[in-house]
């Protein structure tokens, strides 16, 4: 157990390198609300931003009033200590959010809270004293408990103050248990009386009909407002035994003692069992028509919602709050950044939205983040989304086609594993590490005629991509790729990527540098004034190829995490490409999933004049660091505000040409808080480094003799039917594969595994 340390404010003054509270230069028209009033939807900060600090801990309500909007709501669920304390913590049972049980051990007792039995600790039983040295504790498991190792203490309502004070409209009082205080002696009805006596109490909240009604003639609206908060329709309000489902049916009883309601978003969008979104109800407007406000809850970045809107945390607020039909008016979230972006910054864009940001949208396989790698529909998606250039990464079939898919193992993306030629197998260390069934393998015929099946890069983690589209779509050659592309004026370019061309040529007596030439000549890419072609690999030797017999723009793709490049590699780089991939890692490294710097490899590739696009922007909140909140926007935003890349390959087209447009960019000194790029670093150093793990040896910057490479091996004469000297018969069944060196780790690989490692 960590001793509780001394708060000092300036700790979490630390966060962001900003704490101007820019005026809300962006702020749209009233007009455009379909809210109550007309004016923007409320956000309301759940216990802080306890997306990342603990629930209700001081640097959890610090950072919500930092990165949010500045009419922020700053949320605080009341408990009682038996000497009428009011304490803010999420729940009435305080194992759930504290470390009490190392303070006071063998103490747990059972109470009835709305008529069920609850073991655990309860402040009924603690005087504030008794607790004023007891730490809080993330409480949610997915979310990084290194912040809580500083020890942060328990608040009572009126140490928020300082931060509260000075927001418009301030504190949000939830009463989740009226009914359960009162058994013990306890009177929510005078704390409530009494603390708003102290200070402003902008909204009060309860899930019991009874105590707003005990309250209701006590406060004026125009200064606290009451909102009766809805639970699961099955569950009953402990003060009138009726269901939260049979209390809905009433509306106008509601608005006799209530200025809104806040109800579980499903109430308003729901999901069916599936996880995609169903047509949205009626419920907000028919509690406008009552008069009602309505607030909708249980927003995270970091909790799976519906497959509908793709892992991308800021397309639900907009659901939400620009829909056509409705906005409600106010959410109550714990990432109150990712609503005041989307407020602020992107609801009422329109469909033809001015670009504002210029960096270049590179699809990754195509849109497949939604759909099956490589597949029409990945493509067609990712234009729709608004991707710049669509990726093809070239294979080649066993009759010479070359066609686009996202990896030279079938088994990557296909459902070729459960087909007749499942006995294809086998392992080739030059290509790949494992077994795979190769692409040469089959004719085009029959990869065509595979299923193909989504990439599930994060299914660790039991995240999972649009599963009703997981087999859909169909493949395209590399001919039939570039027609698609070519009729798309939103398009700028095609990026062809090629990788194995030496095995190929060597082992099999294939081109593939010939057959991209030859595809894009008869694509007529070659002629001036058609789209850009980038021609991407790992391999310099490919580059140098292709500078030698066409005219397109080069894009070399570092395949490994490095920090720096040597002079003299990125003089070797400069005599073949003008441009350089590189992953996430390579630019802000990470420990422990938190950024800690920002390394020197994009200043130095582009002080040699060299574009620098990096990999690989997902919208699953796994695949980022902590410092960007569980949300994509932040991320990208990050990325281009603070280093200035020059592209962004994303398997989510859509989320990055979102941001491309947003009303936020742009504005110099006024970007408000929530648009501005977080800091390498400056969460990092928040953390306690007693607690971290230990520093990792710094990464290698890249050399020359890395990037020098042997000149293509000219395409062997071979006789059709001989088979591949490099290639092994595969291992029998339930026998180990080789460990082979891993030649041909992707970055996206790289990147997995490091997540791994937290
Ligand atoms: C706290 O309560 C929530 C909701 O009941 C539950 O999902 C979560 O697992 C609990 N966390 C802990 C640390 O007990
Ligand atoms: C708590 O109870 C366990 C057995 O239930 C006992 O072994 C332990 O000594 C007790 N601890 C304290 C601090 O009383
Ligand atoms: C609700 O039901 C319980 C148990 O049946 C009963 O004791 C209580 O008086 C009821 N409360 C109200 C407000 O009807
Ligand atoms: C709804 O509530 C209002 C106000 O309390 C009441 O007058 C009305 O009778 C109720 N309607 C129904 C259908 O219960
Ligand atoms: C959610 O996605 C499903 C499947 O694509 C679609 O049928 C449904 O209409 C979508 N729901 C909404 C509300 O857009
Ligand atoms: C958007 O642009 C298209 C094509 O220029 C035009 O037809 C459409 O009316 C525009 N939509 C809006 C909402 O301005
Ligand atoms: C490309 O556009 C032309 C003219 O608009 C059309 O005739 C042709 O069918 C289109 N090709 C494809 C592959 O969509
Ligand atoms: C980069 O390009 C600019 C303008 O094209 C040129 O002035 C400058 O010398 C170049 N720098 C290097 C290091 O090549
Ligand atoms: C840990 O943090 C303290 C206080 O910020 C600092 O003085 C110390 O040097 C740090 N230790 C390490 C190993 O970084
Ligand atoms: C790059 O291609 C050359 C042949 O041009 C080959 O010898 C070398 O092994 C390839 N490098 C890698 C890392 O595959």
């Amino acid at each position: 157990m960590w001793k509780p340390r001394a708060l000092s404010v300036t700790l979490a003054l630390l966060l962001l390198h900003s704490l101007s509270l820019a005026p809300v230069s962006a702020q749209s028209k009233r007009s455009e609300w379909k809210t109550l009033t007309g004016s923007p939807p409320l956000v309301i900060a759940h216990g802080g931003f306890s997306g990342i600090f603990p629930d209700s801990s001081y640097p959890a309500y610090l950072l919500a009033v930092q990165t949010s909007v500045p009419d922020v709501a700053i949320w605080c669920d009341v408990q009682l200590t038996k000497d009428e304390v009011g304490l803010c913590l999420p729940d009435v049972n305080l194992l759930n959010s504290t470390y009490i049980l190392s303070y006071f051990p063998n103490k747990t007792v059972s109470y009835l809270v709305n008529g069920e039995s609850v073991a655990g600790y309860f402040s009924v039983d603690y005087t504030f004293k008794e607790l004023s040295d007891v730490i809080l504790t993330q409480g949610v498991f997915t979310r990084s408990n290194l912040p809580e190792n500083n020890g942060y203490l328990i608040n009572r309502v009126e140490d928020i103050l300082p931060i509260v004070a000075p927001q418009t409209p301030g504190l949000w009082l939830n009463i989740q248990h009226d009914a359960f205080y009162t058994q013990h002696k306890l009177s929510m009805r005078s704390y409530v009386l009494s603390i708003s006596r102290k200070l402003r109490v902008s909204y009060i909240s309860s899930p019991e009909v009874g105590f707003l009604r005990s309250i209701t003639t006590r406060f004026n609206p125009k200064i606290t407002k009451l909102v009766f908060r809805f639970l699961d329709q099955g569950d009953t309000d402990p003060s009138t035994n009726q269901t939260y489902g049979s209390l809905l049916k009433n509306l106008t009883f509601i608005k006799t003692f209530a200025s809104g309601i806040l109800v579980p978003k499903g109430y308003i969008w729901p999901i069916d069992a599936a996880g995609y979104l169903q047509p949205h109800t009626t419920l907000v407007s028919d509690a406008h028509k009552a008069g009602l406000e309505v607030y909708a809850s249980d927003f995270a970045n970091d909790i799976v919602s519906s497959f509908n809107y793709s892992y991308d945390p800021l397309a639900e607020y907009l659901q939400f709050i620009d829909n056509g039909d409705f906005s409600v008016d106010g959410v109550l979230t714990d990432f109150p950044i990712t609503p005041s972006e989307a407020i602020d910054c992107f609801a009422h864009l329109g469909t033809n939205a001015t670009r504002r940001d210029k960096t270049l949208i590179i699809s990754k396989f195509g849109a497949s983040g939604d759909y099956p790698a490589c597949t029409d529909l990945a493509y067609n998606n990712a234009i729709s989304d608004g991707a710049d250039v669509l990726d093809c990464p070239v294979q080649i079939s066993k009759d010479g086609i070359p066609f686009c898919l996202s990896s030279i193992d079938l088994l990557d993306s296909t459902t070729v594993a459960q087909t007749r030629f499942s006995d294809l197998v086998t392992s080739i260390p030059k290509i790949k590490s494992g077994r795979g069934i190769f692409t040469f393998k089959l004719t085009w015929a029959d990869i065509k005629d595979l299923t193909p099946s989504i990439l599930n890069p994060f299914s660790k983690f039991t995240l999972f991509r649009n599963p009703k589209s997981k087999n859909a779509g169909n493949f395209l050659t590399l001919s039939d790729f570039l027609s698609l592309s070519k009729n798309q004026t939103s398009l700028s370019g095609v990026l062809i990527i090629v990788e194995n061309a030496a095995y190929l040529a060597e082992k099999l007596g294939l081109s593939v540098t010939d057959a991209v030439i030859d595809a894009l000549s008869k694509a007529g890419y070659d002629k001036p004034g058609s789209q850009k072609v980038y021609i991407q690999s790992t391999n310099s030797s490919v580059l140098l190829k292709f500078k030698e017999k066409t005219k397109y723009e080069l894009v070399y793709k570092i395949d490994e995490t490095v920090s720096d490049a040597a002079n003299a590699a990125v003089e070797d780089i400069k005599t073949f490409a003008s441009s350089v991939v590189v992953n996430k890692d390579s630019v802000f490294p990470r420990s422990a999933s938190f950024l800690t710097t920002f390394t020197k490899i994009v200043p130095k590739l582009q002080a040699s004049n060299l574009s620098i696009f990096v990999e690989t922007f997902s919208n699953e909140f796994v695949s980022q660091a902590w410092d960007y909140f569980s949300d994509p926007t932040v991320e990208i935003n990050s990325f281009i505000q603070e280093t200035g890349i020059n592209g962004v390959i994303t398997d989510f087209p859509k989320t990055a040409s979102r941001y491309s447009k947003n009303k936020c960019l742009n504005l110099g000194d006024k970007t408000p808080p929530y648009m501005q790029p977080v800091k390498a670093g400056d969460l990092y150093k928040t953390l306690d480094n007693r607690t971290l793990p230990p520093a990792q040896a710094p990464l290698p910057p890249l050399t020359k003799s890395e990037v020098v490479e042997a000149p293509l091996p000219a395409v062997a004469k071979l006789a059709p039917a001989s088979s591949p000297a490099a290639e092994t018969k595969s291992p029998p069944k339930n026998a180990q594969p080789k460990v082979s060196v891993c030649f041909f780790l992707s970055s996206l690989a790289v990147f997995v595994a490091s997540i791994l490692l937290l």
